[in-house]
C-alpha cells in the first residue's frame, strides 16, 4: 500500500553552525584545543562495545588529536550556496540551520553588521532555492565574552539572549517563519552540567537543575519577545525525546516508564506550555525498560553504537515518540533524526523504516508537518569530533569535496513523490 504524506509536508535536513561552518571562535573552539590530546589518548585504548570491522578505521581516526578540533571544518560558511543547491537537487524543500552567536555579537553589545548580512544572504539563498528556512538561534555554542561572564549562569544571560534574539527578529523577520529558540536545552544541561563532559564541565545535580530552570525561563521570555516583533512567527524549540518502552507491559516496567517519561520527555515541555507554536522533535534514542533501563536488544546499531550503548537504531520508536507528543495538540516537526553510518549500510533502511513510522502516526491523526534529517553534510560531532559520519552527503575534510551517498537518493524519492510504500 502506498501512503501519501499531507500536501505541503516539509522534507529536508538540519544542521548547526559550529558543526559545519568552519573557523568559528566560541567557547567550544577553546575547549577543543585544550581537550584534543586527552581525547585522542582515550580513543587509543578504547574497546568497542559491539564487534564490527569498522572499529579499526574509527579508532584510527578517533586517535588523532586533529579529530577533536573543529578547525575549518567543511567550510560551509563559504560554500553554503553549493550546499543548498545539493539539498535542492536531493528534492528537499526545507533546511534547518543555526546562527553562530559569537559571529553576530563578537563583543558584548557590539553587533557585527557584516555577519548579520552574511546570514541574511544565507536566508535569501535558501528562499531562492525554495528551501523553507528553520532558523535556530542557539545550538549550544557561546561567545567568549559570555563564557567569561559565566555562560548561561551569567546573571544577565536571559537579557543577553533576548537582545540577540530581538536583533535577529528585526533583521530577518520578513523572511523567516520558523524560529527555534534553542536546540535540546535538556541534553545541553545533562552533558554540560549533570555528567559534566561538555563545556563548561560544571558537574553536579544542582548545576543541572539550575541550568534547566535558566533555559526554561529564557525560552519563555524569548518566545514572548519574538512574538511582539513578529506576531505571525512560528516559534518553538528542538526537544530530544526518548522512546521508553515498558517491556512486556509489566506493572514495574510501566511505573519506571512513567517516571522516565515525566522527567526526560515531558518536564521541559510542560514547563513551557503556552510558549511554543509547534513541537520540534529530535528523535534518536530508544530505551527498553525491563526491571531496569537500557535493556535494548541492539539488533541494529549505528557507528556510534560501537562506542556507546544508547545508539540503537529502532525505527518503530519514532512512531511512539510522535504518539506520545500528540496530547500537546500542537503541530510537530521532526527537527532531527539520523545516524552515524560511514559506510552508508543502514541509512536508507533506517530512513525508510522511520518514515513508515511517521506515516503510521499520521494515519492515526498525529499532526506531523515535516521531517528534517540530521544531517545534509558530515559534520563535527561535538566531543566525538569528526569520525562519526551523519551526512546524506559525505565530506572529504581535506579537499572539501562533497559526495552524495546512495541513501540520499532513496530519501530523495520520498521527498519528490511525497509518498512511501508501506
Ligand atoms: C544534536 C546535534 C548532534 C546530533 C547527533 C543532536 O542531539 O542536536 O548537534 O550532532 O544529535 O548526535
Amino acid at each position: 500500500m502506498q501512503f501519501t504524506f499531507p500536501e505541503g509536508f516539509l522534507w529536508g535536513t538540519a544542521s548547526s553552525a559550529h558543526q559545519i561552518e568552519g573557523n568559528t571562535h566560541n567557547d567550544w573552539t577553546e575547549w577543543e584545543q585544550s581537550h584534543a590530546e586527552q581525547f585522542s589518548n582515550e580513543a587509543r585504548t578504547k574497546k568497542p562495545l559491539h564487534s564490527s570491522p569498522l572499529w579499526m578505521s574509527i579508532q584510527q581516526e578517533a586517535s588523532l588529536p586533529s579529530n577533536y578540533i573543529s578547525g575549518n571544518n567543511s567550510d560551509h560558511y563559504h560554500r553554503f550556496k553549493e550546499d543548498f543547491a545539493l539539498a535542492r537537487s536531493l528534492g528537499h524543500n526545507t533546511l534547518r540551520f543555526s546562527i553562530e552567536w559569537s559571529r553576530i555579537e563578537p563583543k558584548e553589545g557590539a553587533f557585527d553588521e557584516k555577519e548579520i548580512d552574511h546570514y541574511r544572504e544565507v536566508i535569501q539563498e535558501l528562499k531562492s532555492q525554495n528551501l523553507e528556512p528553520f532558523l535556530t538561534l542557539w545550538h549550544w555554542t557561546l561567545p567568549l565574552w559570555l563564557k567569561e561572564q559565566g555562560g548561561i549562569y551569567s546573571p544577565n544571560f536571559k537579557s543577553y539572549f533576548i537582545r540577540y534574539a530581538e536583533t535577529l527578529a528585526h533583521a530577518y523577520g520578513n523572511e523567516v517563519t520558523f524560529w527555534i529558540t534553542m536546540n535540546e536545552p535538556d541534553i545541553f544541561s545533562f552533558m554540560s552540567f549533570l555528567i559534566g563532559v561538555w563545556p563548561p564541565e560544571k558537574k553536579g545535580v544542582f548545576y543541572y537543575l539550575r541550568a534547566l530552570h535558566i533555559l526554561i525561563n529564557t525560552h519563555k521570555a524569548t518566545y514572548t519577545a519574538i512574538k511582539k516583533i513578529l506576531p505571525h512567527a512560528q516559534i518553538g524549540l528542538a526537544k530530544n525525546n526518548t522512546y521508553f518502552e515498558a517491556y512486556q507491559n509489566t506493572l514495574i516496567n510501566r511505573v519506571l516508564k512513567r517516571m522516565a517519561d515525566w522527567w526526560v520527555n515531558y518536564y521541559f515541555l510542560n514547563r513551557i506550555r503556552g510558549y511554543q507554536d509547534f513541537i520540534g522533535l529530535n528523535y534518536y534514542f530508544h530505551n527498553r525498560i525491563d526491571y531496569g533501563f537500557y535493556k535494548n536488544e541492539n539488533k541494529h546499531v549505528s557507528d556510534m553504537g560501537l562506542w556507546e550503548h544508547v545508539w540503537e537504531l529502532y525505527p518503530e520508536g519514532l512512531y511512539y515518540a510522535l504518539k506520545e507528543l500528540a496530547p500537546y495538540r500542537l503541530p510537530i516537526y521532526i527537527t532531527e533524526h539520523g545516524l552515524a553510518d560511514r559506510e552508508d549500510t543502514s541509512r536508507a533502511w533506517y530512513i525508510t523504516e522511520s518514515l513508515k513510522s511517521v506515516a503510521r502516526a499520521l494515519q492515526e491523526g498525529v499532526d506531523v508537518r515535516g521531517y528534517l534529517h540530521w544531517s545534509l553534510l558530515d559534520n563535527f560531532e561535538w566531543n566525538k569530533g569528526f569520525w562519526p559520519r551523519f551526512g546524506l552527503v559525505e565530506v572529504d575534510y581535506q579537499t572539501k569535496t562533497r559526495t552524495i551517498r546512495k541513501s540520499a537518493l532513496v530519501f530523495k524519492e520520498v521527498c519528490i513523490t511525497n509518498k512511501i510504500e508501506l
